[in-house]
């Protein structure tokens, strides 16, 4: 039976600093391009595994101990969504636990959800568990409209009751009923939040057309290791058989693949000699593939990449897609690489409607880019020239990142904390492998 909870009071939520932009802490990165990158680097954890695991310790009493977890805005965000409900946690450089036994309310407020669009993640387990949630809409964000119908109607398929009120999906269910859902694109979070409700409810749930993505494999794992019964993550079918309650358990996140490939396009880019440790190749194969199409040589063990390129690479074309397809999340820094490069490379955005935002920067740093429709034709150009550049998103910052490592010059990208949300002190990283760069307060 769901437990009773005090009802949500705003005064008693302690919301984390996180209000308009210009709140935000406004560093630049001062990047002075035309170093070749070399050494080693090791990889963080992949914050979007991270981010549902997370989420998942809403699910039992018991505690959660999660090893491998990066330092990043986005974890403390969801730290703060959680700590907010009264999950307690603690973090102690990689390794953070939480503990769900004295929840007092299952919101997740608009200021919170606002800043981070992955907070959707918790209407699943505050269903399952505590039978009722109020979880802010999140809203537009800067690569598209991102709505959240398909989390809606999956939950409803297991017999949660949910209205949109005031902005708020507002659920209750009593106890959830195990059924088969179709979700009508291939959704990550969507097929997460799904899995994640799943677990507790009566009955056998089937989830189709799911999504495939490392990180989903990453929570299932995490999941059965706390008691559950899922199968089938990875493929696009996944099957959850509920269990009553689930029990604490130690779970080490997977590397974060697009941390990874970002620095291997860096490397490419630049002609450089990059070796990644604590990597998981196997999660990178299409990005890999289009390494080696752009004429570096890429080596792999079980746990470590070795990238090698050429003075100048050659242009790539590409198409993103669902996992295994190529990643949108690793589009941008790929088309950072084409700027440079000799050919012309045609980029297809399939996945979000408006994730070119780069596009008008990379320009501004002398990239010759023609978008028509959802494809850019990127003709190469021999020198990019450093100039004064702004953030929009996550992946668009780092696409200047790489682009400001080969341009000639000084390049200052602004509004960096789309950076810090999903990269571990990426200057200290890379200045460790000869690049120039410094961030500047
Ligand atoms: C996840 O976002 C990732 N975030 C994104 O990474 C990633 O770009 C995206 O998957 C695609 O791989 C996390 O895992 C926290 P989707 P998510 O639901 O789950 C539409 C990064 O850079 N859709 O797979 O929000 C949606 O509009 C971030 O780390 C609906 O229409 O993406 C989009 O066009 C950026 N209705 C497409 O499906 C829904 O209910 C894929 O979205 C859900 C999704």
């Amino acid at each position: 039976m769901p437990l009773e909870l005090r009802p949500f009071d705003t005064r008693a939520v302690r919301l984390p600093r996180l209000a308009a932009n210009d709140d935000l802490p406004m560093d630049k990165l001062r990047i002075e391009g035309g170093e070749r990158l070399r050494g080693e680097v090791r990889v963080s954890g992949a914050k979007n595994a991270a981010l549902p695991i997370l989420a998942a310790s809403l699910l039992t009493a018991d505690e959660l101990v999660l090893d491998n977890v990066p330092q990043l805005a986005d974890i403390t965000t969801m730290g703060k969504l959680l700590a907010g409900m009264g999950v307690k946690l603690g973090r102690d450089g990689g390794r953070v636990w939480a503990r769900a036994d004295e929840v007092g309310l299952a919101e997740a407020p608009y200021e919170v959800v606002k800043t981070m669009r992955a907070s959707i993640l918790v209407l699943g387990p505050l269903l399952a568990r505590f039978g009722q949630a109020r979880v802010s809409l999140p809203g537009g964000c800067a690569i598209g409209a991102r709505p959240v119908d398909q989390h809606i109607k999956g939950l409803r398929a297991l017999g949660a009751e949910i209205e949109i009120e005031h902005g708020y999906i507002v659920g209750r269910a009593p106890r959830l009923t195990g059924t088969r859902i179709v979700t009508d694109m291939v959704t990550v979070t969507g097929t997460e939040n799904l899995m994640m409700a799943a677990c507790l409810a009566r009955g056998q749930t089937v989830i189709e057309n799911a999504a495939r993505e490392p990180e989903v494999v990453d929570l299932a794992r995490c999941l059965n290791a706390m008691g559950a019964r899922v199968s089938g993550a990875g493929t696009d079918r996944i099957v959850v058989d509920g269990v009553e309650r689930l029990h604490g358990a130690t779970h080490r996140v997977l590397p974060d693949r697009i941390e990874t490939g970002t620095f291997l396009v860096a490397a490419a880019a630049c002609g450089g000699d990059v070796r990644l440790t604590g990597a998981a190749p196997e999660t990178l194969d299409a990005v890999l593939e289009k390494l080696r199409e752009a004429g570096a040589t890429v080596e792999a063990g079980a746990d470590w990449i070795r990238v090698r390129a050429p003075n100048r690479p050659q242009a790539v074309s590409l198409r993103t897609a669902p996992y295994p397809g190529f990643p949108t999340d690793m589009q941008a820094q790929f088309m950072a690489l084409d700027c440079v490069a000799d050919g012309v490379g045609r980029i297809t955005e399939t996945i979000f409607e408006n994730r070119f935002m780069h596009v008008l920067e990379l320009q501004r740093l002398g990239a010759q880019i023609d978008i028509d429709g959802h494809t850019a034709i990127v003709r190469g150009v021999p020198k990019l020239s450093g100039a004064r550049v702004m953030a929009t998103d996550l992946r668009a910052s780092a696409s200047l990142v790489v682009a400001a490592l080969v341009a000639e010059g000084e390049t200052v990208i602004d509004r960096i904390y789309h950076l810090d949300r999903g990269y571990e002190r990426m200057e200290t990283r890379l200045a460790a492998l000869g690049a120039r760069i410094e961030r500047i307060k």
